[in-house]
């Protein structure tokens, strides 16, 4: 008699002949949550196979569908629907009625965008430079004013590249090419946003000359890698983040310069993805901070 491992209840379940791991896992006294009754149409009996996910049978019509509509990895499984022929190891993500509503929600909404879900994405991290002794020297509201006009200004240029800015902070911004839509090649759609960036920086900086005497240079830094990417849902606002080592690394090559005083570093990977479409010059292997081992780090030539 197969044995599921359930992880989320520390608990051995015997699944009888023809049983689905949701009948079996009811029937050993475990609350697995079953919104719609087992029909296929709410995923909150949905389980992560851990292990032997070569034991569990295809999926079924009505699983495949839900299944598609939800863009599940094939490790997701509905318990309502998958039957095995040996052992597994399984855990329930839907443990309580917070669970419920998020679950809930995406089936609402569908596609699978609120899942994780590993892609290879170009990582863009741009600053300002000459930010801080902007925002030193004038009140806040200016500085609100001024970084609106410019957070505007580079979303509208990111989107016609076919990117999203995931995140902002003061004059930072973080933005993934690769994601809304398939690209060809998001390392150069990265590129050439932060080309299009620069020239914007013309006009942009004729407006803070004549307001301000003051005017802006742009800091980037590109990393081509694997993260995990999915919308995040707080309630108030949504957006769509990446997580993973690729991300940190993005932020940490934009840092670095300042130290060979530069406007545009990408990464090894990253220039793999554009040789022979831009010129690129080694600056070094530099070691990053908060990482270990060195990196090759290539500046791109913008004008
Ligand atoms: S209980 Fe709703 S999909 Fe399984």
């Amino acid at each position: 008699m197969p044995e599921i491992f359930s992880q989320t209840d520390n608990k051995i379940i015997r699944v009888s002949p023809g049983e689905t791991i949701l009948e079996a896992s009811r029937r050993a006294g475990v609350h697995h949550t079953h919104v719609c009754g087992g029909n296929a149409r709410c995923s909150t009996c949905r389980v992560y196979v851990m292990e032997g996910l070569e034991n569990c049978l295809p999926r079924n019509e009505k699983e495949q569908a839900l299944a598609q509509k939800l863009a599940f990895p094939d490790t997701i499984r509905l318990a309502c629907q998958t039957r095995i022929k040996g052992d597994v190891v399984i855990r329930r993500p839907v443990v309580d009625d917070l669970d419920i509503e998020i679950i809930l929600k995406q089936v609402e909404e569908g596609p699978g965008s609120k899942l994780g879900q590993e892609k290879d994405l170009a990582i863009l991290f741009t600053d300002i430079e000459h930010y801080t002794q902007f925002a030193e020297a004038f009140p806040a509201y200016d500085v609100v004013h001024v970084l609106n006009r410019y957070y505007q200004t580079m979303n509208e240029i990111i989107v016609n590249h076919k990117g999203v800015i995931s995140d902002v902070a003061g004059d930072g911004i973080l933005a993934l090419f690769g994601v809304v839509e398939p690209r060809e090649n998001p390392v150069w759609d990265a590129v050439s946003a932060v080309r299009a960036m620069k020239e914007a920086l013309i006009p942009f900086n004729r407006y803070l000359a004549q307001m301000y005497d003051r005017s802006f240079g742009i800091r980037a830094g590109i990393h081509f890698g694997g993260v995990i990417v999915g919308s995040f849902d707080t309630g108030m606002m949504s957006k769509i983040a990446a997580i993973g080592d690729a991300v940190n690394m993005a932020s940490r090559i934009e840092q670095a310069n300042k130290r060979y005083n530069t406007q545009l570093l990408i990464s090894q990977p990253a220039r793999d993805q554009i040789q022979g479409l831009a010129q690129t010059r080694k600056v070094g292997d530099a070691r990053l901070k908060g990482k270990s081992g060195e990196y090759g780090l290539y500046e791109v030539v913008l004008s």
